[in-house]
């Protein structure tokens, strides 16, 4: 896959703007104190705007408010749900309710202000509103910024599973506002670093190398100026890699699948261990079992496999999970909708940036990699819980 490098800044504080093509293309805005930004990916038709955000988040919220409002713009707020806890199809229909109620019209927009589950939740009720409004997306957690609210998959989840609704809908634009991150648990910033390993390994062997270099740095509760560097150069590579993958096969007819490094094992764990674990945790076993897969199958050489514990263990997050839920897993694992019938089917790589597929393993190269992953001790780390 060709390199795109982010565009570099005018200067050292100036903005990074990473554009994602396709039919609509938008940009992807990385730096710190961003709120100007907002109106110009907003657009210049839009009159209406509701900011849907989290509780925790209402301070972040009203100052969008005020400076919108200032711009000219009307502005509503609606607060949600707390994490997945806001990807039901009821808050989704609360907010259908409040669009109504204020006669949000196609050229009014949506801002999804928070991480994942709220970017996937704006996302969602964006493109199902008089069938797609313009969102713009501000999300607050690495994990949101480098992941969940670029690319345009949204979603909400139904009784049966996570993300089993949903819809394509690129957004207008992304503001990814650095500055956000500081202020959230450290762990949540952990979590997010194992999709910046994820893209490392499966684009970008530079992004495995800055982490390599100083990972305390990164998991630090108080950054210094170094870290802050570096977790931007981490953010703003693992953008630059999404939004080649996502520019190219936005409906994830075959490239994209690689940004599911890790994935079905993570998944799997994430709902064996009904949703407690961070999804970034839950992501970091999944993506040493799936080394060990390709290195048993003879794929992937000793190195590079022992390179996903090295640095995924450096940054305090799990390599390891209870070897007694293996057939809870296999059911988990089988149930996955990326799975093709009962067949099985794992992201392994080659080679780092060499991602390639395995489809239906035998069930003894699975479980010999399970058992490489695998430890007898209860689940439970600071970082999973
Ligand atoms: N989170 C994987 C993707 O956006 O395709």
């Amino acid at each position: 896959m060709p390199e795109t490098e982010p565009e570099a800044p005018a200067t050292p504080t100036a903005p990074t703007r990473i554009t994602v093509a396709g039919e609509r293309p938008y940009d992807v805005v990385i730096g710190q104190h961003l709120l100007d930004q907002l109106p110009g990916l907003l657009g210049e038709r839009v009159r209406r705007v509701l900011v849907i955000h989290p509780g925790a988040l209402t301070a972040s919220a009203e100052a969008v408010q005020e400076d919108l409002r200032a711009q000219g713009f009307e502005v509503f707020l609606a607060e949600v749900p707390e994490a997945e806890e806001a990807k039901s199809a009821q808050v989704a229909a609360f907010l259908w309710g409040v669009l109504g109620q204020a006669d949000f019209t196609r050229t009014d927009a949506i801002v999804g202000l928070g991480g994942g589950s709220t970017t996937d939740l704006a996302g969602f009720v964006a493109a199902t509103w008089l069938r797609g409004i313009r969102v713009v997306q501000v999300p607050t957690t690495l994990l949101a910024m480098v992941d969940a609210a670029v690319g345009g998959k949204t979603g909400i989840n139904t009784a049966e599973g996570k993300n089993l609704v949903g819809a394509f809908h690129p957004p207008a634009g992304v503001l990814c506002d650095l500055a956000a991150l500081e202020s959230l648990p450290v762990h949540d910033r952990t979590a997010g670093l194992a999709e910046v390993v994820k893209t490392g390994f499966i684009a970008d062997e530079r992004i495995l190398e800055l982490v390599e270099q100083d990972p305390a740095a990164l998991t630090a509760a108080v950054m210094t100026d170094a870290g802050r560097a570096t977790l931007r150069e981490l953010v703003e590579r693992s953008v630059a890699v999404k939004a080649r993958v996502v520019g190219e096969d936005l409906r994830e007819a075959d490239l994209r699948e690689i940004l599911n490094y890790g994935h079905t094992l993570g998944h799997a764990i994430e709902q064996v261990e009904r949703f407690a674990w961070r999804h970034g945790a839950a992501v970091s076993v999944g993506m040493v079992f799936a080394a060990e897969l390709a290195r048993l199958a003879g794929r992937l050489d000793d190195a590079v496999a022992d390179r996903h514990r090295t640095v995924l263990e450096s940054l305090g997050l799990p390599t390891t999970y209870r070897g007694d839920r293996w057939e809870r897993l296999l059911t988990a694992m089988r149930r996955d909708k990326k799975s093709r019938g009962d067949l099985l089917r794992f992201v392994v790589l080659e080679g780092i940036g060499r991602p390639s597929r395995l489809e239906g393993p035998d069930p003894a190269l699975l479980a010999a990699a399970y058992a490489e992953v695998s430890r007898e001790a209860p689940s439970g780390t600071a970082i999973s819980l």
